[in-house]
């Protein structure tokens, strides 16, 4: 179980301090798939980044299975099983695929079937891909996918992707919503998918509205995706509706 209690997150920005999270508590019980989701500039990558361990929190405390992992490095968290994958993937020159894959994977050698399987749930085949490396060369789908192959030989715990759809084509972004309902149903880890992607929030036991630093609303698919999908303006409803009361 990943507990957050009381997260903020500030910034100084001239003379003033900006805060980007305010706030925020919250419990993602273990097994659960879990969206984040909310208008850009929400927070929604910041708050992955804390979870993460890439960014720390101005105050609060980050509770995973119980132990305070809130001083702990990105290594460390690694170690205890949590993962993510960058909304803008980094790329590294002179490692190819198969190196990432086997990096991630904690093995000394992946097959190439072993490989195949991962890169299969992205939609990428391991003949064209196995022997390129992850650098300007990979289009930014190609690069995308292959993080999310990377996380999936992670095989971690805990999982947080940041937008696994942006860039993605049509057949490979089916595949991958069909990937993230088999690790669900297999009951094995627990996702956090930040998306604003109708497909993948649908996959959601809870959603989670995050506006303005803040927990906006949380609730189920069925009750949240209808207020998504019925605003035409692209903001979020659940913050307009709010913003009217
Ligand atoms: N280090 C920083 N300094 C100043 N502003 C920051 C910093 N980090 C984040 N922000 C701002 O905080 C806000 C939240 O950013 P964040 O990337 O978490 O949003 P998001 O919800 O992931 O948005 P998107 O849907 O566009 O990916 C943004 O306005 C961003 O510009
Ligand atoms: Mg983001």
């Amino acid at each position: 179980m990943l507990e957050l209690k009381h997260i903020s997150y500030t910034v100084q920005e001239g003379d003033d301090k900006l805060g980007i999270l305010n706030d925020i508590s919250l419990t993602i019980d273990d097994h659960k798939l879990v969206v984040f989701t909310g208008p850009n500039g929400g927070g929604k990558t910041t708050l992955a980044k804390v979870i993460m361990g890439l960014v720390t929190p101005t105050s609060g405390q980050i509770l995973w299975n119980g132990q305070d992992i809130t001083p702990l490095s990105i290594t460390e968290r690694a170690k205890l099983g949590i993962s993510y994958g960058f909304q803008q993937p980094p790329r590294f020159k002179g490692l190819t695929v198969r190196d990432l894959l086997t990096l991630a994977s904690g093995n000394e050698k992946l097959s190439k079937d072993q490989c195949c399987q991962y890169l299969t749930k992205v939609g990428l085949c391991a003949n064209d891909y196995l022997d390129r490396e992850v650098d300007v060369s990979l289009s930014g789908g190609e690069v995308k996918r292959i993080e999310i192959a990377s996380i999936l030989a992670r095989n971690s715990q805990f999982m947080i992707f940041d937008e696994p759809e942006a860039g993605i084509d049509l057949w490979s972004f089916t595949r991958l919503t069909e990937t993230f309902e088999q690790i669900h149903a297999k009951g094995s880890a627990t996702m956090v998918i930040i998306s604003h992607q109708e497909r993948i929030i649908s996959l959601a036991d809870e959603v989670i509205v995050v506006g303005d630093g803040a927990i906006r609303h949380r609730g189920s698919a069925q009750e949240i995706l209808p207020q998504i999908l019925a605003d035409t303006l692209g903001s979020c409803p659940v913050l307009k509706k709010e913003a009217n009361a």
